[in-house]
């Protein structure tokens, strides 16, 4: 086990696995930037699966017990669901899952959950279709999404969670037809606040809408009455439906950071280790392992990287300047929420 200069552990790798997605939606990769002629990673930069494998192995033996594939959307890279199988053969793993738009889990959802996937947490924004394609750049209804959500559910994916963005004005009057449907279904949906994650979505204080007003919309509909995290570290605050018809999550990194207890890391397509949602800049493995490293090389650089660990962005981010707060932050597409 290793620990930062706060005394957090490493417990949770999070691994990108592309940078390319088939959304756009406006507050991770706006279609104004990320148009036809945007370039993203050519295929020789991105880690092979084995690549990955031998990096999450390491991360593992280190104490990582919990892996994440995100993107960019990990189901456009092909064949991923052979990297999930390669890592669930990891031994020590005790959770690998996935955080997916849901778009083509209709053609995957089996092949991921065969190759031993066994949680899912798909992104759902608003079950308006006309909201939903506003806030994806128009490049899916919710019918496709939902058709998704159901090959999850048929394949045997269990909980499956659904993560909602947030934004004033934008969804937040569609929250509560979210969460009934949520509970009827048996689903755990989490609202995300919106967060200023990167420097492309033009993110303003007054577009959040803080957990405890979500809280108070559906309560108000719906009563609901907090329960404990699940485990120390979780980001969501849990609240169950008093009538016992199932919970929500809010992750309020805005209004309630977690900073404290975060044990993530992420590894980005082109293998740069970054350790933090804000960070600058990342820490590159892919020099050294194309280089021929040895294991024991790796681990040495990651150690170094991680006892030096000093993020807090979440609980520093009221007191940053525009100016601090608009340095060169790492993309969301890139390394996944
Ligand atoms: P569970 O294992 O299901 O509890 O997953 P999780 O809570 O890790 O869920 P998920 O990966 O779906 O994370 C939900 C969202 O929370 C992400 O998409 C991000 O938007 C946000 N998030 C996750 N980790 C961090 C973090 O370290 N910092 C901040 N600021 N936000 C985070
Ligand atoms: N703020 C909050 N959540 C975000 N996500 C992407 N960008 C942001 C942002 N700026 C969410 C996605 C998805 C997960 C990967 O991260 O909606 O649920
Ligand atoms: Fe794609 Fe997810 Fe970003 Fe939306 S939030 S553009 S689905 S990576
Ligand atoms: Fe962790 Fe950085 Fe998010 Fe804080 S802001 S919880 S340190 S990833």
């Amino acid at each position: 086990m290793i620990h930062d200069s706060f005394g957090r552990a490493l417990r949770d790798l999070r691994i990108s696995v592309t940078d390319r997605c088939n959304f756009r939606c406006t507050y991770c990769m706006p279609a104004e930037i990320f148009g036809e002629g945007y370039k993203f990673l050519p295929r020789a930069e991105i880690l092979t699966f084995e690549e990955i494998a031998r990096l999450a192995r390491l991360l593992v033996g280190m104490g990582a017990v919990k892996l994440r594939l995100t993107g960019g959307e990990p189901l456009v890279r092909e064949e991923v669901e052979k990297l999930v199988a390669m890592l669930a053969a990891v031994e020590g793993v005790q959770d690998l899952t996935m955080t997916t738009n849901g778009f083509l889990l209709p053609q995957k959802a089996a092949a991921l959950q065969q190759a031993g996937l066994r949680r899912i947490t798909i992104s759902l924004d608003s079950l308006d279709d006309a909201v939903f394609r506003r806030m994806n750049g128009n490049r899916s209804g919710v019918q496709k999404v939902l058709d998704g959500i159901a090959a999850a559910e048929q394949a045997g994916f269990s909980p499956i969670k659904i993560n909602a963005v947030v934004q004033r004005g934008v969804n937040d009057h569609t929250i509560v037809d979210l969460a009934r449907w949520a509970k009827e279904r048996g689903y755990i949906l989490r609202f995300i606040e919106y967060m200023d994650v990167g420097t492309l979505n033009g993110w303003r204080l007054e577009q959040v809408v803080p957990a405890k007003e979500i809280v108070a919309r559906i309560h108000a509909e719906m009563p609901l009455e907090p329960i404990e995290r699940n485990y120390r570290g979780e980001v969501a605050a849990r609240f169950r439906y008093r009538d016992g018809g199932g919970e929500i999550g809010l992750i309020a990194s805005v209004t309630m950071p977690f900073c404290g207890d975060c044990t993530r890391l992420r590894l980005s397509p082109e293998g740069q280790l970054y350790t933090c949602l804000f960070a600058t800049e990342g820490t590159d493995l892919r020099g050294p392992l194309r280089a021929g490293a040895s294991d024991a090389k790796l681990e040495q650089i990651i150690r170094e990287m991680w006892s030096a660990r000093d993020d807090r962005y979440s609980e520093v981010r009221a007191a940053l300047t525009e100016e601090a707060r608009h340095q060169s932050k790492v993309e969301m597409y890139h390394i996944g929420g």
